[in-house]
């Protein structure tokens, strides 16, 4: 469920039309709806109600400022990767206390900004880490509270280069390990190990490896337990999917989500952390294009756009869905075309869709890619020296640009010629 619908004919974000916004900031842009990201954190909420909890929004599916305030706002926590998140979370008027910091490569000085300007907890990833941990804070005179991230070794069956809980992937401690790390981190200075942290991939569909995950956590919690640590927080990670394709797909629902986690840990008398990027900006998010050329090819139709691979570029690196829709509602029973569906730079990997049906489309025309809130504009870059575009939100009847479109000067002016040239 969103609030992308279409009315009399137009595709509308909340209360506002598509194309007037269009009209007012230019393609291509991103849109994001304040009750479509309200009502996923409600989701969330109700899934884990009854239970200690805290939803920690994984702002690294989206970290614009106003998302982060909604968020923060609703009483969100933040899932923090480095230290530029970390300060963006602050900016939004997120407290210390509610922040956690992930990430397998945290540097000493990441370790110091959190410490110094207050954090919830670090998910330990390493034991170097756990060592560099220790060295600062007692240095500072601080007291870290830690998890540790433990690799349950299980098979999210994701994309592979989003799924992190096989022991083969980078991240977290081997669960096998796990006690004897505890016990090493227990005698560390400057330490408070207060729970287990696990996270196993990202547009998980099923919710069998999250049921195997957090099975052996639960084991874990009474191991540890049993060996004389505290162990009262468990954060279970993000990685919940959303229906990409929406003609064919129907994940689990955050209910169903929130169940299992009730049935699997809920008994432990632990707080429950989850962190939730996707699920929650996804669906609130659209990014429209307008078309530049219908091109005819030998032996199809390119459909070329003002986005491109910079722009969105899951297409280009997980071969990713997105929905792409036509912003002027086409007439019932439409004969479709077929495109590849391209952007305007230079390589062939610049495709969003091959062979797509859509309604016919012609140049001006505006088309909005559905599911593109999450992991869109964040991992979006200047390649050929396409301005990052601008992101906008809606709410009721209001928008408001919420990330302006940089001008040329101001990119070019980024660079500096050496003295010597
Ligand atoms: N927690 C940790 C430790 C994570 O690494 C991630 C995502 C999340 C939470 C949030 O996962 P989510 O609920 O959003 O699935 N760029 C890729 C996704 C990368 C996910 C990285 N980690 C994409 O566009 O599909």
């Amino acid at each position: 469920m969103d609030n992308f619908l279409y009315r009399d004919g137009a595709l509308y974000a909340e209360d506002v039309p598509i194309a007037e916004i269009a009209a007012e900031v230019g393609t291509p842009f991103y849109v994001y709806s304040q009750a479509t990201l309200t009502r996923h954190f409600q989701l969330f909420e109700e899934a884990l109600s009854g239970l200690p909890h805290l939803i920690c929004y994984a702002m690294k599916s989206n970290s614009n400022q106003a998302v982060i305030k909604v968020m923060g706002d609703l009483g969100a926590g933040m899932d923090v990767v480095s230290g530029g998140e970390y300060r963006r979370a602050k900016a939004a008027g997120v407290p210390g206390e509610r922040i956690v910091f992930s990430g397998v490569g945290k540097t000493g000085d990441e370790m110091r900004l959190a410490l110094e300007g207050g954090i919830r907890q670090f998910n330990v990833e390493s034991e170097p880490e756990l060592d560099l941990l220790s060295e600062i804070a007692s240095g500072m005179g601080a007291v870290a509270p830690i998890t540790i991230r433990v690799n349950p070794d299980v098979d999210a069956k994701t994309h592979e280069k989003i799924a992190t809980g096989k022991s083969e992937n980078k991240f977290g401690i081997p669960i096998s390990r796990a006690r004897e790390v505890y016990a090493q981190a227990a005698k560390l200075p400057g330490i408070d190990v207060i729970g287990i942290d696990v996270h196993i991939g990202s547009q998980l569909v099923d919710l069998e490896p999250f049921e195997q995950a957090y099975l052996k956590v639960a084991d874990l919690t009474h191991a540890l337990r049993a060996d004389g640590h505290d162990i009262r927080r468990l954060d279970l990670g993000g990685g919940l999917g959303i229906p990409y394709e929406r003609s064919n797909s129907a994940p689990p629902l955050p209910l169903e989500y929130g169940a299992l986690i009730k049935r699997t840990v809920g008994d432990l008398g632990c707080e429950i952390e989850i962190e939730p990027g996707r699920l929650i900006s996804g669906n609130a998010g659209l990014l429209v294009s307008g078309v530049i050329f219908v091109k005819t090819g030998e032996d199809r139709d390119f459909l070329i756009l003002d986005a491109a691979m910079n722009d969105l570029i899951r297409p280009a690196m997980y071969g990713a869905w997105h929905d792409i829709v036509p912003v002027r509602e086409p007439a019932a029973g439409f004969e479709h075309a077929t495109y590849d569906v391209v952007g305007p730079v230079c390589e062939s990997g610049d495709t969003f869709a091959k062979g797509r049906a859509m309604a016919p489309l012609a140049p001006g025309d505006l088309v909005a890619f559905r599911s593109a809130g999450a992991y869109g504009a964040v991992m979006s870059s200047e390649y050929n020296t396409r301005p990052l575009i601008p992101e906008v939100m809606v709410n009721g009847h209001q928008f408001a640009v919420i990330r302006a479109r940089p001008g040329f000067e101001e990119i070019i002016n980024r660079d500096t010629i050496p003295k010597w040239l």
